[in-house]
């Protein structure tokens, strides 16, 4: 029986029926994915993902204030009155340890909405994408769930969505069946970095990995507003063990159990 993975570079093109009983990677590597992955990492005991504004401070509200932090963005920054806004680098031990993060973003959270009905909702970027593989080897049907820029599709998530591909079928000897928007991620992600892999580059500079996340759409959008640092924070290939999942009966994202 082949494994079947697909890769859809809009939320909205899959439906949350089609994502019943499988397993599903929300991807929003620019920069809810990364940011997530960072918040747990340093030590948050969870995240909350809100879709509005309201919710998460309705949510923040109703918690010790000494054990909660809100993060999050609209328009790229951080919202009035939220201690953090979407930068990776901000959510660190002296910020988030122990603490519960409420957190609502443009594009991330409604991806992950989508998926309420998987059997499993893992969140992963390039940070993460080595333990992201371990957790994916030998399931079935594997759905990669990108979360686009203000309803476009965007390149940093097709391009993680393809190395996804590309390493889970060089690990494993089964066949794989994929969607045409899993191959095409696949061909876009070795076109990408044909030259540095094929100087034998262990692993991928995170200068070259920043560079094509800068041409990316939400990249561009960064680059505007002053926030190009959070490029090269998220081109930091397998830099993290974590992987995030995402608890769809209370939805809340807490770190897989070791
Ligand atoms: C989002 O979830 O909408 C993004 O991560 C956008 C951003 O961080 O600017």
């Amino acid at each position: 029986m082949p494994h079947c993975l697909n890769v859809y570079s809009l939320p909205t093109l899959v439906t949350p029926e089609e994502l019943v009983g499988g397993t599903v990677v929300v991807i929003d590597v620019l920069r809810a994915s990364t940011t997530i992955i960072h918040a747990l990492e340093a030590g948050a005991v969870e995240v909350i993902p809100c879709l509005e504004v309201e919710e998460a401070r309705r949510i923040a509200a109703t918690l010790p204030r000494s054990q909660v932090v809100l993060g999050g963005e609209r328009g790229g920054l951080r919202i009035d009155g939220f201690d953090l806004g979407n930068s990776p680098l901000e959510y660190e031990p002296a910020s988030v340890g122990g603490k519960t993060v409420v957190f609502t973003t443009t594009n991330g959270t409604r991806a992950m909405n989508q998926c309420r009905l998987a059997e499993r909702v893992l969140i992963g970027a390039f940070v993460n994408a080595a333990a992201i593989v371990e957790q994916l080897a030998e399931r079935s049907p594997i759905s990669l769930v990108c979360a686009g820029s203000g309803g476009d599709i965007t390149r940093d998530d097709v391009l993680f969505a393809g190395l996804l591909v590309d390493r889970l079928q060089r690990r494993s000897a089964t066949p794989w069946q994929l969607n045409a928007q899993a191959i095409t991620a696949r061909e876009n992600w070795l076109a990408s970095f044909a030259v540095p892999m094929a100087i034998g580059a262990e692993k991928l500079p995170p200068p070259l990995l920043a560079d094509q996340l800068r041409r990316s759409l939400a990249g561009q959008k960064l680059v505007s507003i002053g926030l190009e640092d959070d490029l090269y924070a998220a081109a930091q290939l397998d830099r993290f063990p974590i992987v995030p999942v995402l608890d769809t009966k209370s939805f809340r994202i807490g770190p897989m159990d070791k």
